[in-house]
């Protein structure tokens, strides 16, 4: 099989790349390795930066989010038993999020690939990458693959054989577990890497929401966040151990639980209904530097990790889309590689000041239970600061409707 650009991975990244370039009239081919249903219905992250919902809209697939996603002009941030209202609109001259699941980002994406008669590969998995420092890098790979989850390896129908593609370019959009990261030789990549004593346990609601806009808590018990989905099903998360199971949380526990966490003293109450979706999140820093060898260029998860209090992970799965699109163009209509040399380099600007903002509220809006009190006072204290504070409430409000784009290096002063 041969086409322009091989995509490995067909979550967000990997499906917007592929409609992206379809609209330049670059071919792809995306390899999945789980099957369509799985990917529709993984329950991820909900929050577009203003930026990634335009450029939803901007390129067709951004109807259903239009009609069905919600837009926020706000936080709360809940501490001490009171809330305060971080009004975006008001401290970034207007701008928002839409609350609108990945799942559903990524449905309208296949749809529109679909249609437009894509090739999406699903039950696909990469088995190699080979010749990425040739002009004719290849993908080999393997239909009829699954995820085999508790021996944490893939297994393949007996009736299929490893294939291959070639391509100009490989993008590696296979997540954190996928393989296309580790063929950045040893010598060259640098990981950086920080876990969090804690991870969240989510849940999914049936019922109308308890709030008009999310509501992030810092409890002494720990962190809580009440996040819709639709008007009909709620998403809230809860910190917890980071080695617990969900078989220890049956919902009358996560229900008092919650209750503790979110108190007020205004009279506001969690609207409570049935829980029929438990899962545990983990929370990690992740970077890998550079994101591009040859002509392999990672995208998304497979080349960084945010913990999800910022709510980054997709948007900056999308930029590095966007950024990976211009260099492309700029390849295919003039053959120059200005842009796709500076790919890493512009991308990371990005990653780290996306990365350093989810620490940010990773750390002050969790408890650190093995340290002492200092700790939690201080964090105490910065709350009260944003809450008073119009300049650190714009800066919180800046990072979290997403920061300007990065000003692209490498292109020339005429371009
Ligand atoms: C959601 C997830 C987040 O990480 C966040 O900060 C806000 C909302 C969500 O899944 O709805």
């Amino acid at each position: 099989m041969r086409t322009q650009v091989g995509i490995v991975g067909g979550g967000p990244a990997g499906a917007l790349l592929s409609h992206l370039l379809h609209l330049q009239g670059i071919e792809s081919v995306v390899l999945e390795l789980r099957n369509r249903e799985e990917v529709e219905t993984a329950v991820r992250a909900g929050v577009l930066e203003d930026a990634t919902a335009e450029l939803l809209r901007e390129t067709g697939v951004g109807k259903r989010m239009d009609q069905k996603g919600a837009v926020h002009e706000g936080i709360e941030l809940r501490f001490g038993g009171h809330g305060h209202r971080i009004d975006f609109a008001d401290l970034t001259g207007g701008r928002k999020i839409v609350v609108y699941g990945q799942q559903e980002v990524v449905k309208d994406l296949y749809a529109a690939r679909l249609s437009a008669g894509g090739k999406l590969i699903y039950e696909a998995a990469a088995t190699g990458l080979q010749d990425l420092d040739t002009p004719q890098p290849k993908i080999r790979f393997r239909r009829g693959a699954k995820l085999d989850l508790d021996a944490g390896d893939i297994r393949f129908r007996d009736d299929t054989n490893e294939e291959e593609i070639t391509c100009d370019f490989v993008v590696g959009a296979d997540g954190f577990f996928g393989p296309c990261r580790s063929f950045i030789p040893d010598e060259v990549r640098k990981e950086h890497v920080r876990t969090y004593p804690f991870g969240w346990f989510g849940i999914l609601v049936e019922g109308s929401p308890s709030t008009e806009e999310l509501i992030y808590t810092l409890h002494e018990r720990g962190f809580a966040l009440v996040s819709t989905r639709s008007p009909e099903v709620q998403r809230l998360y809860f910190q917890c151990d980071p080695n617990d199971k969900v078989d220890n949380w049956p919902d009358e526990r996560i229900w008092e639980e919650m209750q503790t966490r979110l108190a007020t003293d205004d009279g506001w109450t969690l609207k409570e209904g049935r829980i029929f979706q438990k899962d545990l999140v983990q929370m990690r820093s992740f970077i890998c530097e550079p994101m591009q060898h040859g002509r392999l260029f990672l995208a998304g998860d497979a080349a960084h990790i945010v913990p999800p209090t910022g709510a980054k992970g997709m948007n900056l799965a999308v930029s590095d889309v966007r950024v990976l699109v211009r260099g492309l163009i700029e390849f295919y209509s003039s053959g120059r590689t200005n842009l796709l040399e500076s790919y890493s380099e512009t991308c990371l600007r990005r990653v780290w000041k996306a990365s350093r903002f989810s620490w940010w509220m990773t750390s002050m809006l969790h408890r650190f239970h093995d340290e002492d009190d200092f700790r939690y006072r201080l964090q105490l204290a910065e709350l009260d600061y944003l809450a008073s504070s119009r300049a650190a409430s714009t800066s919180l409000a800046e990072n979290y409707v997403g920061l300007p784009m990065e000003v692209i290096t490498g292109v020339p002063a005429n371009d």
